[in-house]
C-alpha cells in the first residue's frame, strides 16, 4: 500500500510554512500514521490543509491555473499566504510500499511576468538502488518547463542538475504548456513507470465533500464503481456492487445495516424509469424508508461505510469534518472505523480527516492527532499530539484524548 509518510506546504494560505510527519529534510520525524486526524480552533487552517492536498490533485487533473481559479479558491493572489511573494511550494514524501525506497515529490507555483500561475519548478526525487541512506538524487527535474528525466526504474541524476555525458538513461525534455504538470505528460510514458505510478497514485486521491441533499437526488441508472465527491451517486454505486459483488455487497449491507442505529435492513431497488432507489428499513413500518426520507446523518454514515467497504478503494481518502449532521455517540465508532480501514495492509486506504468533534478525538491516540494553531503573526503552526509529553503521559494512565483536548491540554502555547 502507498502512503504519504510527510507532507509539506508553503506560502499556502494561511500555512506559510507547515509540515506534518517525514521529509526528506527531515528524517528524524516519525513518519504519518495510516489514519491522520487533524484538529484545531475555527480558523486555524484545518481546511485550508485539506485543500492543500486537494489544490496539488487538481494541479494534476486540470492545470495549475485552473486549480487556482476555481470557485472555493479565488485565484493565485488569494491563495498565497498574505503579504508573501514567490512561489506556493508542496512537498510529499510517500512509499509506493513498506521496503520501497520513499520518493519526494516538490512542487513550486508562481505567477509570471504577465501574473499567469505556472509551474515554476518540479523535482521528483529518490535514492540510489541499494542505498538505504543518504541524499536521494533527481529522476525528475524540471525549472520553468525545462530539465531533464531519468528513464526506467532505477537511474538517477548526479549531482544537482549535472550528470555524465554518456549516461543514455537521461533525456533533455521540454514542455509546451507551462501550467501543466510534467508528471502530467511524462507519467503516461512507458519508459517512465516511476512517473506513471506517482501520477496514478495522485490521481486516486479522493476527497470527500460529502453532502446528504446530494445523495437524496435520484441518480439515473447505471453502475459506477466509485462513489463521486459529493455522494450523489450512492445509488449508482450500490447498482454496481449488488451487480459486481452480489455475495459480498449482501454482507457489506448487513453488515452497514447493525451499524446504523435505527436500521434494520438495507436494500436496493430499480424504479419502472431504471433509476435506483435505496430502501432503509427501520423494523418499526413495514414500508420502507428511501434515501429521500433518511437523516443526513444516517445517510452520512452509510456513504462512509460504504465507501470504506470499496473492494478496490482509493489509495489516499480526505474527508472534512465527518462529523456534522452525526449524533455524537456514533463518531468514537465511526474514527475506530476508520482507524480499522485504513490499518496499513495492501490494498487498505491512508485517511487523512479533519475534525472538531472530542467524541470523535476519544478514540485516537496521540500519534494520529496533530493540532493546528494561529500564532500571533497570523500564520498557522502545526504540532502532533504525542510530542506533548502530558498529553502522552495522561492518554497512557486511561483518560481519553477528546476530552483532554476539551480540557484545554492540546493548548500548549
Ligand atoms: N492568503 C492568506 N494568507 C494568510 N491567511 C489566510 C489567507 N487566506 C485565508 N487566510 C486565513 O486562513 C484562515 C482560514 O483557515 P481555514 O483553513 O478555513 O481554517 P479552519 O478550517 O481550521 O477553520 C482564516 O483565519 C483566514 O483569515
Ligand atoms: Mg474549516
Amino acid at each position: 500500500m502507498a502512503i504519504i509518510e510527510g507532507f509539506g506546504v508553503k506560502n499556502f494560505r494561511v500555512l506559510h510554512d507547515v509540515t506534518i510527519g517525514k521529509l526528506s529534510a527531515n528524517q528524524k520525524s516519525e513518519p504519518l500514521t495510516p489514519f491522520t486526524v487533524v484538529i484545531g480552533k475555527n480558523g486555524s487552517g484545518k481546511s485550508s490543509l485539506f485543500d492543500a492536498f486537494g489544490f496539488v490533485a487538481d494541479c494534476l487533473a486540470t492545470d495549475v491555473e485552473t486549480a487556482c481559479d476555481m470557485k472555493q479558491r479565488g485565484g493565485f493572489d488569494r491563495l498565497i499566504s498574505k503579504g508573501k511573494t514567490g512561489a506556493i511550494r508542496f512537498e510529499i514524501y510517500y512509499r509506493e510500499s513498506a521496503g520501497e525506497r520513499p520518493i519526494t515529490y516538490e512542487l513550486a507555483i508562481a505567477l509570471d511576468r504577465l501574473g499567469r500561475p505556472f509551474v515554476e519548478s518540479e523535482v521528483l526525487k529518490q535514492r540510489r538502488k541499494g542505498q538505504r541512506h543518504g541524499r536521494p538524487f533527481p529522476f525528475l527535474r524540471l525549472t520553468h518547463g525545462k530539465g531533464t528525466v531519468w528513464a526506467g526504474e532505477d537511474a538517477v541524476g548526479e549531482d544537482e542538475a549535472q550528470s555524465s555525458e554518456e549516461d543514455n538513461t537521461q533525456t533533455p525534455v521540454e514542455l509546451t504548456d507551462p501550467r501543466q504538470l510534467g508528471i502530467a505528460t511524462l507519467g503516461t510514458l512507458k519508459e517512465h513507470p516511476r512517473i506513471k505510478r506517482f501520477r496514478d497514485f495522485l490521481k486516486g486521491w479522493y476527497l470527500s465533500y460529502f453532502y446528504p441533499d446530494a445523495a437524496r437526488s435520484l441518480p439515473s441508472a447505471g453502475p459506477q464503481r466509485h462513489l463521486n465527491v459529493h455522494g450523489d451517486n450512492i445509488g449508482n454505486v450500490v447498482q454496481y456492487m449488488e451487480r459486481e459483488h452480489k455475495d459480498r455487497f449482501k454482507n457489506i449491507l448487513a453488515r452497514i445495516a447493525t451499524k446504523i442505529p435505527g436500521v434494520k435492513e438495507i436494500k436496493t431497488d430499480v424504479t419502472l424509469d431504471k433509476r435506483v432507489v435505496i430502501q432503509f428499513n427501520d423494523g418499526a413500518f413495514g414500508d420502507p424508508f428511501f434515501a429521500q426520507q433518511m437523516s443526513d446523518g444516517t445517510l452520512k454514515v452509510f456513504a462512509y461505510l460504504l465507501m470504506l467497504e470499496d473492494p478496490a478503494p482509493p489509495p489516499f481518502l480526505c474527508i472534512e469534518e465527518p462529523e456534522n449532521g452525526l449524533y455524537h455517540k456514533l463518531l468514537e465508532s465511526l474514527a475506530t472505523e476508520f482507524r480499522e480501514h485504513a490499518n496499513g495492509k495492501k490494498n487498505s486506504p491512508q485517511i487523512f480527516v479533519t475534525t472538531h468533534q472530542p467524541y470523535f478525538v476519544d478514540a485516537l491516540t496521540p500519534e494520529e492527532v496533530w493540532i493546528l494553531e494561529k500564532g500571533k503573526e497570523g500564520f498557522s503552526t502545526i504540532q502532533r499530539v504525542s510530542e506533548l509529553e502530558i498529553v502522552r503521559n495522561l492518554v497512557e494512565q486511561g483518560l481519553p484524548l477528546g476530552g483532554l483536548w476539551y480540557s484545554d491540554y492540546l493548548d500548549s502555547r
